[in-house]
């Protein structure tokens, strides 16, 4: 019996395990893939605190054998969590190659990029411009399905513009190729990030196909998830933006759901969030080494600063947001979110 269930509250569906061909999901709140954004640290940290998936940040098909580095780094995961990771591409035989090199580094499951609305992405016709091609889009799947053993999955938008909303088209021939999951961002490929994400029109999706169905855009709460769901009809939610400075916002999404009771809680007090943001910056130094790691952690900080720390003094956000130093860097995230915040307390 779950502690919810103990202390007489009813678990949402979130709660529950959700099964993806052979993989049991441990809860339906999923960290979703962000370029630049949900790498191995972030992931990792999603993961401890309760996300029941996190998918890896996509990666272009026709460079996934070039084993750079960063795109390795791309597809790496902590151990004991499901390993799905995301293809960009348009050449079927070309996705079905690289499907088999992840298969082999040991990728769980496949989730293939119809949705991405990045012109470098869809300029290359490939993202949500597959969403204009469904044929294509279809034998993609069917690709990558031939291809591997893992499941295969789609994430897609409502569709390229306002009144051509095809993602149920599409979302039933990616089923009918093989698919076994659909996430939708409740948005068009024009709208890039405006207006709201429509929960309700992922409805006709759910009408659409009966495999597992992931609702996402602008979900950030525990009641946002639980309101996406119910417009949408999907079995699952995934957030993005909302966990910008708060990686375990999957988590509590879950935890509030009555799941994920025992992952890692959020840095609460000053100190336990001073020494979290720490630690983040650390990993991510690690593992891009101190140049790029620096560069890359600064868009988390600046989160990190406008969620918690609001009230931190320009000059001091200035000075954390432009250090090349590493144990510069610490000790002014320690001022930034325990000494300033004390004092902004204080006042
Ligand atoms: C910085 C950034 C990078 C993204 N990268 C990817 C990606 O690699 N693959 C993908 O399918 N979606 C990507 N997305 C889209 C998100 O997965 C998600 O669909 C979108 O942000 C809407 O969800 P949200 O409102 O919860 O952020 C990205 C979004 C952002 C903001």
């Amino acid at each position: 019996m779950s502690d919810a269930q103990k202390s007489g509250d009813v678990p949402s569906r979130l709660a529950k395990p959700l099964m993806v061909g052979n993989h049991v999901i441990a809860n339906r709140v999923f960290c979703a893939p962000m370029s630049g954004v949900s790498d191995f640290p972030f992931r990792a940290r999603a993961l401890a605190h309760g996300a029941g998936l996190a998918v890896a940040e996509m990666t272009v098909a026709s460079r996934v054998g070039e084993g750079t580095s960063r795109d390795t780094l791309r597809r790496a995961f902590p151990d004991g969590s499901v390993r799905i990771i995301q293809l960009a591409g348009r050449d079927p035989a070309m996705m079905a190659e690289a499907a088999r090199f992840c298969e082999a580094e040991g990728a769980e499951i496949i989730d293939i990029n119809f949705g991405c609305p990045a012109k470098k992405v869809t300029g290359g016709l490939a993202g949500s411009a597959l969403m204009r091609e469904p044929d294509l889009a279809a034998r993609l799947v069917e690709a990558v399905v031939s291809a591997v053993r893992v499941p295969v999955t789609a994430k897609m938008r409502l569709g390229w513009e306002a009144g051509a909303h095809n993602a149920p088209a599409i979302a039933r021939l990616a089923v009918a190729a093989g698919a076994q999951m659909i996430t939708v961002h409740g948005r068009t490929r024009c709208q890039f990030y405006q207006g709201a994400a429509d929960w309700s029109a992922v409805a006709a999706v759910r009408d659409a196909v009966c495999v597992p169905l992931v609702v996402n855009g602008d979900i950030v709460t525990a009641a946002d998830a639980e309101r996406a769901l119910a417009l949408s009809g999907a079995d699952a939610v995934m957030v993005g933006r909302g966990g910008y400075g708060q990686p375990w916002a999957a988590g509590m999404i879950a935890r509030a759901a009555g799941a994920a009771r025992d992952a890692d809680r959020p840095p609460l007090t000053r100190p336990a969030l001073a020494d979290y943001v720490i630690a983040h910056h650390q990993d991510m130094l690690t593992l891009y080494g101190i140049g790029q790691g620096i560069r890359h952690a600064r868009k988390h900080l600046g989160w990190y600063i406008d969620r918690h720390a609001p009230h931190t003094p320009p000059e001091l956000r200035t000075a954390l947001l432009t250090t090349h130093a590493p144990q510069e860097a610490a000790l002014l995230i320690w001022q930034v979110f325990h000494d300033a915040q004390a004092l902004a307390e204080a006042a």
